[in-house]
């Protein structure tokens, strides 16, 4: 099938035909095993972070100004010293290899050809060094922090071989909140073959033959990198037993010194935590509650974000993530404040549906979004927009007792 801007024309195949992020899910739905599509499309717990991250982004209103010259827009500007085609980059995402064949070097491409910062996850199918060699711009790398600190020490010496300029330490997830969907689809990379896997995969064969194919189908980061790592079905209980519930701020210091590069935390969603990132370094710090993966019962990123940037004063670069399907929501985050957006399901869906193609095609969408709400909104330079483009309901941020 292909994806086009425009109506199908009278006789050619039928043609999905891709006007926003929304549109790709049924493609996605269809395209890729259950328990895959399940694993991004949910939250955890009662998911109410997973629906109020996109609910809370639609109370904010974006002011239409009119009369104001729109001509020689552009939506370029730089994110931690990096120029981008707009502010938005594309969030570490565990298992995309599973989405698609070579998932993560599908999408690292389709980054790089649209300008914008790839971020692979300690969790991917397809290795740092897989996505180094398939790609020249540099990439961020992003690590969980592991028991293991040789294993740690060589994962960060491997990014750093792979010339990753930045990288991404996500401090939400010590430990994994859970998601029901995964425990009942009993999730692993690659499924195991049971009844139920089998035949679900046979009503996907496209995603099966392309897999039939794929460089790698489990986790190559850790598998034959790590002791005890060496067993695919054991992977998921490894990763489990490995992730460090010991990490504190002097453990985040200690890795950003052993890094020696630009840091980037990801998982800030407090005023306090924000002032103890600035004290430890952080060169940019990520507004984000996992896409409501972690802490159920958290509120929203858009909610916090102000409060974030009250207490951060302009010491170092706030971000956000989590909820984002659109360029508007990319706009308001910028007139928020944030100097980055990061989508991860508003990509994944372009992945599973379609490939390397269908995450150009989420980027195409959501710039186009972004320019044309801009111009709407008065402004022709992204690096312009402010707080006045946005109409914010009193109270939004709300009054909640600490
Ligand atoms: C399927 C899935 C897997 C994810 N895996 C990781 C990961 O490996 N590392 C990480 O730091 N964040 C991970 N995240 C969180 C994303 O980086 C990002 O914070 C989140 O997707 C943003 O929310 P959004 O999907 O609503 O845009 C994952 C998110 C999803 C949906």
């Amino acid at each position: 099938m292909r994806w086009t801007g425009h109506r199908p024309i009278r006789g050619t195949p039928p043609v999905t035909v891709i006007t926003c992020i929304d549109d790709f899910k049924p493609l996605y739905r269809r395209r890729v095993p259950r328990m895959f599509y399940d694993y991004a499309e949910s939250g955890s717990w009662t998911e109410q972070t997973f629906r109020e991250n996109t609910t809370d982004f639609a109370r904010i209103r974006l002011r239409q100004r009119v009369a104001r010259d729109m001509s020689g827009r552009t939506t370029a500007t730089e994110m931690i010293g990096r120029p981008v085609a707009m502010p938005v980059a594309l969030a570490p995402v565990g298992l995309l290899g599973m989405q698609h064949a070579d998932g993560e070097v599908a999408a690292a491409r389709a980054a790089e050809a649209f300008g914008v910062p790839f971020t692979l996850s300690t969790m991917s199918i397809g290795s740092i060094e897989d996505v180094a060699e398939a790609t020249t711009a540099p990439f961020w790398f992003q690590l969980y922090t592991m028991k293991d600190e040789g294993f740690l020490a060589a994962l960060i010496r491997r990014a750093k071989d792979a010339r990753c300029s930045a990288l991404v330490i996500t401090l939400d997830l010590q430990i994994v909140g859970q998601r029901h969907k995964d425990i009942r689809n009993g999730l692993s990379a690659p499924p195991k073959p049971t009844p139920r896997n089998i035949v679900d995969i046979a009503t996907r064969w496209r995603w099966g033959a392309g897999m039939l194919g794929a460089k790698r189908r489990t986790l190559g980061n850790i598998v034959g990198h790590a002791p005890g790592a060496d067993d695919p079905a054991r992977m998921h209980e490894w990763v489990a037993e490995q992730f460090d519930t010991t990490l504190d701020w002097d453990k985040v210091a200690r890795i950003r010194e052993m890094w020696g590069g630009k840091v980037i935390l990801k998982g800030i969603l407090d005023a306090d935590d924000a002032r103890r990132a600035v004290e430890v370094g952080a060169d940019a710090i990520v507004v984000s509650n996992h896409g409501g993966r972690q802490l159920d019962g958290a509120l929203s990123t858009i909610r916090m974000l102000g409060p974030v940037l009250d207490a951060v004063g302009g010491a170092t670069e706030v971000h956000v993530d989590s909820g984002i399907r659109s360029g508007q929501d990319v706009l308001k985050a910028v007139a928020m404040g944030a100097t980055g957006a990061w989508i991860g399901r508003a990509f994944v869906y372009g992945l599973g549906a379609m490939g390397g193609p269908g995450v150009t095609r989420a980027l195409e969408v959501i710039h186009k979004e972004l320019d044309t709400s801009m111009a709407l909104c008065g402004y022709r330079d992204i690096r312009d927009v402010g707080r006045e483009a946005l109409l914010v309901p009193e109270g939004f941020s709300g009054r909640w007792e600490g």
